[in-house]
């Protein structure tokens, strides 16, 4: 079986990141990271990647016209790295067609909120400001839209008293890594199935057994 082969992009800290990383350490995750890139060179996640003898790129969004042209340059490093699978993680950028149409149902991000509430910038000010009790974080396929693909997981997370945004962020951000890693295993593990749902919206599912694929999934 060989191991999934990743490209993540990062825009900041990088604690997703550093969970993938760990995980494959570990032996948790059979996964290869290929690559990270960044659109900002400062990221502390490239510093990450480093430190973990993982190449990394900085691709910046200001050197190109627009996002379809920034997002050409992503794929054009992505595939040279032999990436399949695309993880977001922390990414700032909205990403085009250019890029999903490169990695069809491939490319998963992860969002600090229980979606579809609370959806684009500063979902834990949004959760703080609408008053909710219970907010979460959620990986998903991506598609067009702003966080609106395929669910592929959730996590709940309490909203406590007194609570400020950076309380809350730090709760969410604990439950966003085991979140990511358990999804990537699925992933890895050839489980993830992507199906037509209701009203042409599709429905991603992890299977409780095992696939034949390796986790590349099909061609
Ligand atoms: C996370 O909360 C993630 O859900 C959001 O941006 C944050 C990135 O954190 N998209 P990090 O860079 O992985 O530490």
């Amino acid at each position: 079986m060989s191991s999934l082969d990743l490209g993540v992009l990062v825009s900041g800290s990088g604690t997703n990141l550093q969970a993938i990383l760990d995980a494959v350490q570990a032996g948790r995750l059979d996964a290869r990271v290929r690559v990270v890139v960044s659109n900002r060179a400062e990221a502390q996640g490239l510093a990450r990647a480093a430190a973990a003898d993982v190449p990394t790129r900085v691709v910046s969004h200001r050197d190109y016209p627009d996002r379809p042209s920034f997002d050409r340059a992503l794929v054009g490093v992505l595939r040279d790295a032999g990436v399949r699978w695309v993880v977001l993680a922390g990414f700032m950028r909205i990403v085009t067609a250019e890029l999903l149409d490169a990695f069809p149902q491939r490319v998963i991000n992860i969002h600090p909120s229980l979606l579809p509430a609370f959806p684009g910038v500063d979902a834990q000010a949004q959760a703080l400001a609408y008053g909710v009790r219970v907010t979460g974080c959620t990986v998903h396929l991506v598609d067009a839209g702003t966080d609106t693909g395929p669910i592929v997981g959730q996590r709940a997370v309490p909203v406590l008293d007194g609570d400020d945004r950076a309380a809350l962020a730090a709760r969410i951000l604990e439950q966003e890594h085991a979140l990511l890693v358990e999804v990537l295993q699925g992933v890895a593990a050839g489980r993830l199935r992507v199906e037509p749902g209701e009203g042409g919206r599709a429905r991603a599912h992890l299977a409780l057994d095992g696939g034949r694929d390796g986790g590349q999934g099909a061609p």
